[in-house]
């Protein structure tokens, strides 16, 4: 799929407030500085449109793309950030399941893992709550560029093989990088899959 426009819509911190949920939609998701908004940018080809940062904790809101005019990426915050405090961890969750449980235009999630790390039990613990919910997912792992393509496929096999313990089939997945636009067009492709049927 080839990108011709992408542009902000609104941030979001209440799920009444969100666009109408006529387009179909794929959330960005996983730990705190993991690349979620980095990899955003890179699939849309625009350094700026999410906000990226070095610390941890940089997007707070849920922010709508609009795509081509036709589908929505929405950035969400991270979790997993130690030094949020428990009360406003608690706020995010409470939010981020009502928005990922309720939702009815989402298609999919896109839970980012870190390709440099072996399994961490955080983000499995999520992928297992959006199995028990019933949310369809994909695993897209994240900067690929900071080490050889052998340790990154050594941690994803650990990965699934931690994933097959609750799961029956274990959901596909992308290697992706940021700097280099790895798993780009695999990742267009899912969508467009997805948006034609
Ligand atoms: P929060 O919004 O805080 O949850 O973080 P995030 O998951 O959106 O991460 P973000 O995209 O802001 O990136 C965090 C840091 O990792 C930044 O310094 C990025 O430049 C860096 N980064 C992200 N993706 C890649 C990648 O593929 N390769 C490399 N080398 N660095 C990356
Ligand atoms: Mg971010």
């Amino acid at each position: 799929m080839l990108i011709k426009s992408a542009t902000f819509v609104v941030s979001n911190t209440k799920i009444s407030a969100l666009p109408a949920p006529d387009m179909p939609e794929y959330a960005f998701i996983g730990r705190s500085n993991v690349g979620k908004s980095s990899l955003i940018n890179m699939l849309v080809n625009q350094k700026g449109l999410a906000k990226t940062s070095q610390k941890p904790g940089k997007t707070q809101l849920i922010n709508h793309f609009l795509i081509n005019g036709s589908w929505y990426i929405v950035d969400l915050p991270g979790y997993g950030y130690a030094k949020v405090s428990k009360s406003s961890r608690e706020k995010w969750e409470k939010f981020i399941r009502n928005y990922l449980t309720k939702r009815e235009s989402l298609q999919c999630v896109f839970v980012l893992v870190d390709s440099r790390l072996e399994p961490q039990q955080i983000d499995l613990d999520f992928c297992c709550w959006l199995g028990e919910c019933g949310i369809a997912f994909v695993i897209v792992y994240t900067k690929a560029d900071k080490q050889s393509i052998n340790k990154s496929k050594q941690n994803m096999a650990a990965f699934n093989k931690a994933l097959k313990r609750w799961f029956e089939e274990v959901p596909a997945s992308f290697l992706t990088s940021s700097e280099s636009g790895l798993g780009k067009d695999d990742i267009l492709t899912f969508v467009e899959e997805v948006n034609s049927n």
